[in-house]
């Protein structure tokens, strides 16, 4: 049986699979529509939550499967002070499968270790986001045509933002690929993911401060919201929140064909202007998340569809 936690769970071959399956899904949905009949897929969100778990639902429902779940932390009996460990083992004969969010890093790697049924990573505190790095890579490769090659900037809160650090463990796995960070000071990459991950592995990156100045240079920018709910204090949120806002202006900037990706929520980051300009994939990159789920609901629960 097999979980995912993390994007490197998967080798880069069985991730090309899992891409590929998805955009098969997205071609011939009606292939798809009856495979997960009789299964359920758990929800169980401790933490906010609207694509993700909403797009898990749906990926479940596409495929002629059910779910159940709940969606915050004060619905379900952690409020009683259940643990994980206990909560899944019960989950456990309930549903097939689960996807569990939580505020606390490792909180569903612990549950994976008491699970009797596939457990996902739908993101832990400021750690990891594997499925969305999965809807990333998706909507990269089908709108670029590759992963490798890539200029890739990575902009505003790059220390909590759990997508970033998926995204660049699953990056650099690919080859040619160049990370530009921007972030003010106080929101660069933890330091674990700069010396640990990219220098160790020889990645060329650099680190900026002006958007401006990166903006040029980049194949894809991938904006991020400053995430309120992991600062100590809500003065720095205040000070930082609108460091970046990408607009009509900054993109006029731009290479021609730069895709400009964002795991939503918005908050201020972009511009609404923005979202009419070709080069804005950030709704799409949400459509991609259905078809990505879907196919790692089938690879997990070991379906295969002829
Ligand atoms: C992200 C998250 O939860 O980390 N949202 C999402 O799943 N699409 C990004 C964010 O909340 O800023």
């Amino acid at each position: 049986m097999r979980h995912l936690m993390s994007p490197l769970d998967f080798s880069v071959d069985e991730l090309d699979r899992l891409l590929d399956l998805a955009n098969d899904i997205e071609t011939h949905p009606q292939k798809y529509a009856h495979s997960c009949e009789g299964k359920k897929l758990a929800t169980c969100f401790y933490e906010p939550s609207t694509r993700t778990r909403l797009s898990f639902e749906a990926a479940m429902l596409n495929l002629g499967g059910s779910v159940l779940g709940f969606s915050s932390a004060d619905s379900s009996s952690a409020s009683k002070g259940e643990s994980v460990s206990d909560t899944i083992r019960v989950i456990s004969c309930y549903a097939d499968i689960c996807a569990m969010r939580h505020p606390k890093e490792g909180a569903p790697l612990v549950a994976s270790q008491k699970s009797r049924i596939p457990v996902i990573n739908a993101g832990d505190g400021g750690h990891e986001h594997p499925t969305q790095t999965l809807t990333d890579l998706l909507t990269i490769r089908s709108l670029k045509g590759s992963l490798s090659g890539l200029t890739v900037g990575l902009c505003g809160d790059l220390k909590f933002g759990r997508t970033v650090h998926s995204l660049i463990n699953a990056l650099i796995r690919y080859p040619d690929i160049r990370f530009v960070l921007i972030s003010p000071e106080e929101l660069r990459i933890p330091s674990y993911l700069r010396e640990d991950v990219l220098k160790a592995n020889h990645i060329s990156f650099a680190e900026m401060e002006r958007l401006e100045d990166a903006i040029p240079e980049l194949d894809l920018l991938y904006m991020t919201r400053v995430q309120r709910e992991r600062f100590f204090n809500e003065e720095d949120y205040i000070r930082l929140k609108d460091f970046y806002i990408l607009t009509k202006e900054k993109l006029d900037l731009a290479k021609k064909d730069m895709l400009v990706l964002h795991p939503l929520p918005r908050v201020n980051e972009i511009s609404v202007e923005v979202d009419d300009d070709p080069r804005a994939a950030y709704f799409r990159q949400a459509q991609y998340g259905v078809y990505v789920r879907m196919a790692l609901i089938l690879t997990l629960l070991e379906i295969h569809v002829a």
